[in-house]
């Protein structure tokens, strides 16, 4: 290449990495959420969120991405934000985070909003006065600057999965089983049978890391049903042991799997979500 072509192209760099970093600049300036459904879309700046008049406070202690922390929490109830958004009840609403984490959420879990159920919320972090750190030996990142915060995440059991933070947006999708069909058990199973209640399980969970027959959103984790399903390569004990402990079985520096508590899962629970994963693999496509 001549260099006269090496400036230009030294110089196109140039002025592409200045557009780039100036549009960064303008996104750390004033974050914003967005939400999205097909054809429509609302945007919310930080700003306007704090000074909405459905504004509450919220104090929460001890929340999984805070434990032991006691923190008032700036928010506005979820559903407010969805109003006039078209949502079908069978819709899932899919978040994404800042760093491209993205994960379904049931739509009619996140916009309930009966008496005596939990409340989604989303918190607003204001801009000089910020949380804590999420992980202080990692880094300085809070929670912020959009957290998905429950009023009182004991009415309706609020799983360690269901508190997304640095929140970007929300996406409203069609029903879990259109855009997800092969994650279903076989219709023959009943609604409340013990394959569908743990597949309920799994779906609030498992589901943000690990895909089933190769659909989800995630590639956190290994796929737990292709090409084979931990209930074919570990014992029954085994499996227990690894949802429960994963570092109980086997320990590297990079294991990002925490482990499950009874308190959290108990013991019945667990017994569904694997009979879910056993009836996968035995309903594996290809397989009959
Ligand atoms: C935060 C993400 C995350 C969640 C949530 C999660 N896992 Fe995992 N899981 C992982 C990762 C990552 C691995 C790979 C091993 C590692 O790095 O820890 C893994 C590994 C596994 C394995 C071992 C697979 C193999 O072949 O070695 C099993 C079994 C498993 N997970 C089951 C589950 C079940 C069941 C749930 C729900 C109760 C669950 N996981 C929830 C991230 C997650």
């Amino acid at each position: 290449m001549k260099p006269i072509h090496l400036t230009i192209v030294a110089l196109i760099f140039f002025i592409c990495e200045l557009i780039a970093s100036q549009t960064f600049a303008e996104k750390l300036a004033e974050p914003q959420l967005t939400i999205q459904a097909q054809g429509k879309m609302l945007t919310y700046p930080r700003s306007s969120l704090l000074s909405r008049p459905d504004l509450e406070k919220i104090v929460l202690n001890d929340i999984p991405t805070y434990p032991g922390k006691r923190i008032e929490y700036s928010a506005v109830p979820l559903f407010h934000l969805f109003q006039g958004m078209p949502i079908d009840p069978e819709a899932t609403i899919q978040f994404r985070c800042l760093d491209g984490f993205s994960a379904p959420i049931s739509s009619a879990r996140i916009l309930e909003h009966a008496p005596g159920r939990s409340i989604a919320y989303l918190a607003i972090e204001k801009e000089n006065e910020p949380w804590p750190a999420v992980h202080p030996e990692q880094g300085p990142g809070t929670a912020g600057p959009f957290f998905l915060i429950w009023k009182n995440p004991e009415l309706s059991h609020v799983g360690v999965e269901e508190w997304p933070f640095q929140l970007e947006g929300f996406e409203i999708k069609g029903s879990l089983r259109s855009t997800f069909p092969k994650i279903f058990p076989p219709k023959r199973y009943s609604q409340s049978s013990p394959e569908m209640r743990g597949f309920q399980i799994f779906q609030r969970s498992c589901f943000s890391c690990h895909k089933i027959n190769g659909q989800g959103l995630s590639d956190f984790a290994p796929d737990l049903n292709l090409p084979k399903s931990p209930t074919e390569y570990f014992t029954q004990a085994a499996l227990r042991a690894y949802i429960r402990n994963p570092q109980s079985l086997r320990q590297w520096k990079n294991d990002r799997m925490r482990g499950f508590s009874p308190e959290e899962l108990p013991d019945p629970e667990l017994a569904d979500l694997i009979r879910y994963l056993e009836i996968m693999a035995k309903s594996r496509p290809g397989q009959n």
